[in-house]
């Protein structure tokens, strides 16, 4: 694992932007995003990069980690309004090329599995991750199998409650979702994960220190062959 330590949540941002333009620049092919606060800065900047160097996403395809069950792609809480607000709609890319896992399909196991084969079919150069504080990768929470396939998962509370930030009040945040499996998370070449911030710090000392157990899914991240970590130095603090 390659870790980079930053200042803060700016340069963690800008450090990730660097790092993905390089690889937009040598002809990176399918991109596998991430939601959440984590990306929003990483999004922000990469954006002003990709339109400040005129660079064209025509021939780039991204496929998402995650959606909702239950919210429809202009819901303003699914993942598909978050990818358009922050990254999609600033850069050329066809929207025929964006791919998420759509909420409101009438058979949430049937999309799983879909999705599960477009995403095993384009296989992902570069894969991007954030961090749950319980060590949740995608919506891959403690006790997901390692070498799961993309499936319908149940939010734990603690997750439900992080993400009930987004929303007006917790019961609007849906508790179920589609998401990348692990085992097809790890398939990609490339990883990269971004974390910030102190409530970070345990989830990502286990990520880079601790056993590979289920219990915290991100510690399989070990046995995956490319994986670079940007990290702030709160996210970093109780790692060695
Ligand atoms: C998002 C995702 C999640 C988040 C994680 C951290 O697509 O799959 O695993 O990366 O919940 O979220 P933030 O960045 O909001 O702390």
């Amino acid at each position: 694992m390659n870790i980079i330590e930053t200042k803060n949540y700016e340069d963690m941002s800008e450090a990730a932007a660097g790092y993905v333009w390089l690889r937009l620049q040598s002809g990176m092919r399918v991109l596998g995003l991430a939601t959440g606060g984590t990306p929003i800065g990483f999004y922000e900047r990469l954006t002003e990069r990709i339109n400040t160097h005129s660079h064209s996403l025509k021939d780039l395809t991204t496929v998402n980690l995650d959606e909702y069950i239950g919210l429809g792609a202009a819901h303003p809480n699914s993942y598909h309004v978050y990818m358009q607000e922050h990254f999609f709609k600033h850069v050329d890319i066809p929207p025929q090329q964006t791919y998420l896992p759509d909420g409101k399909a009438a058979s949430p196991e049937k999309e799983a599995d879909d999705y599960e084969k477009l995403v095993t079919e384009l296989g992902i150069d570069l894969q991007l991750l954030g961090i749950g504080a319980n060590g949740h990768i995608g919506f891959n929470e403690p006790g997901s199998p390692l070498d799961g396939r993309s499936r319908v998962v149940d939010l734990t509370e603690e997750t439900i409650e992080a993400n009930a930030r987004f929303f007006e009040k917790e019961e609007q945040v849906p508790r179920q979702a589609v998401t990348m499996g692990i085992g097809t998370i790890m398939e990609a070449e490339e990883i990269l994960l971004l974390a910030s911030g102190a409530e970070k710090a345990e989830a990502v000392r286990d990520m880079i220190e601790g056993p590979v157990t289920e219990e915290v899914p991100a510690t399989v991240l070990q046995r995956h062959p490319n994986v670079t970590v940007i990290a702030d130095r709160d996210a970093l603090s109780l790692t060695q």
